[in-house]
């Protein structure tokens, strides 16, 4: 039974913090103690590298990094754990993709379709892997809102030559939409194009099955998702894993090399992962999904949604409010307040304990949508509560120009 003042508990930034409102989970979760302590576990009573030492604490942390793949296999529903590259993050992955297989696999005048709504990590690499194979990037026809057409999508592929790839967010990390993955992969696969998802606001919130989606590639972080920074995964299909190019090389990647330059690399995912990863962020993902599992992604999605929802509805009143995704449910609030800069805002929300992030989100692109370039997202995750949204609609609703001004002198 989902039971929100009980989670709260296995939060110690809310102890530490008292009357805090955190309200941006999608930039970064909040940690459990279970996942805090599991970095510590590994610092003070097994501390060594993995895949490297012939001694027994070597080999315990070995197995219990090898056993994280399993377990992350698990959780996505991949076909085997050899799918699991651990990177550094959801950027490090889809750079992954777009350097390892792009480069690879795209020439001249091939297109890879993506969308406006996408996270900088999301679509510079393929304007940089662009530029470098003479392909070029073409959007996707969104509605006004920024939500999907999947009919517009299709045309895309009636109307453009050579679409070779396909990159998208799952959710955008502005708008909060859930996008119509499945539809999106099997659409391409029609045409012969591959789907690389960036998963790093999905994730965290919804069961993801790659193998119900059949998504080629998806990325994501540990740290959106209750695990420590540090750490992402990128999960691929094998056989485009094997075919495709690895960014780093060093060790633990490579089977042998010799004097001459020859190098014979591993298979994946260990190719991918050249030198010491970081050992305590994949232990410390082991637990935060074994934590929301205990939860369950289910509930923790109903629960983000029922409040989204709630939250939503309150600030719809609102007149001194522009709501931008009033019908998004996947606990993204993107707002302004009418004639006030969207960073006083947020400065103000500060001076009354509650954070949130205003700006652009790292989505600049996003501003041919939704014609305004910066916003202020209040993200939510299962640990928040519907006590919080009525401290801050209270807020919002009396939130003026002078009292932004007054905060920040
Ligand atoms: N990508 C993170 C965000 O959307 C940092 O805030």
């Amino acid at each position: 039974m989902f039971n929100v003042d009980e989670i709260r508990k296995d939060f110690p930034m809310f102890a530490s913090n008292p009357g805090l409102v955190y309200f941006d989970s999608s930039a970064t979760s909040f940690k459990p103690q279970c996942v805090i302590d599991k970095v510590t576990e590994y610092y003070s009573r097994y501390n060594c590298n993995i895949h490297r030492g012939d001694y027994d604490i070597s080999y315990k942390v070995s197995k219990e990094y090898d056993d994280t793949r399993e377990t992350v296999r698990h959780f996505i529903n991949a076909n085997s754990y050899k799918e699991i590259v651990f990177t550094n993050g959801a950027s490090s992955s889809l750079n992954t993709v777009a350097y390892g297989y792009g480069m690879k696999n795209l020439k001249e005048g091939d297109v890879v379709l993506s969308t406006y709504v996408e996270h900088a990590s999301s679509i510079l690499p393929w304007f940089e892997v662009c530029k470098k194979t003479g392909s070029r990037v073409e959007y996707i026809p969104l509605n006004d809102d920024a939500t999907f057409n999947l009919e517009k999508y299709e045309e895309c592929f009636k109307t453009i030559e050579n679409i070779k790839i396909v990159a998208v967010a799952h959710v955008s990390n502005v708008m909060g939409y859930i996008y119509p993955v499945k539809e999106i992969c099997e659409i391409a696969h029609k045409y012969g194009a591959i789907v690389t998802v960036d998963g790093a606001q999905s994730v965290p919130h919804v069961k993801v099955d790659v193998k119900n989606l059949d998504c080629d590639f998806l990325s994501f972080s540990s740290h959106k998702m209750c695990g420590p920074a540090g750490v992402g995964v990128l999960y691929g299909k094998y056989e485009l894993l094997q075919n495709m190019d690895t960014l780093l090389l060093g060790g633990g990647s490579n089977a042998r090399f010799d004097s001459c330059g020859n190098i014979l690399l591993k298979n994946a995912p260990d190719k991918f992962e050249s030198g010491t990863p970081c050992i305590e962020g994949v232990l410390g993902l082991k637990k935060a999904i074994e934590y929301l599992e205990s939860i369950g992604m289910d509930e923790i999605d109903k629960y983000v949604a029922d409040l989204t929802e709630y939250a939503m509805n309150k600030l719809s009143k609102l007149d001194n409010v522009e709501l931008y995704n009033p019908t998004s449910r996947n606990g993204i609030i993107t707002f302004n307040v009418k004639n006030i800069f969207s960073q006083d805002v947020s400065s103000y929300l500060n001076s009354r304990n509650i954070a949130v992030r205003s700006g652009n989100h790292c989505a600049k692109i996003l501003l041919n949508i939704i014609k305004v370039s910066e916003t202020i997202r209040a993200s939510l995750y299962f640990y928040n509560t519907k006590k919080e949204i009525d401290y801050f609609v209270d807020i919002i609703k009396d939130t003026t120009i002078e009292k932004c001004v007054d905060a920040i002198l």
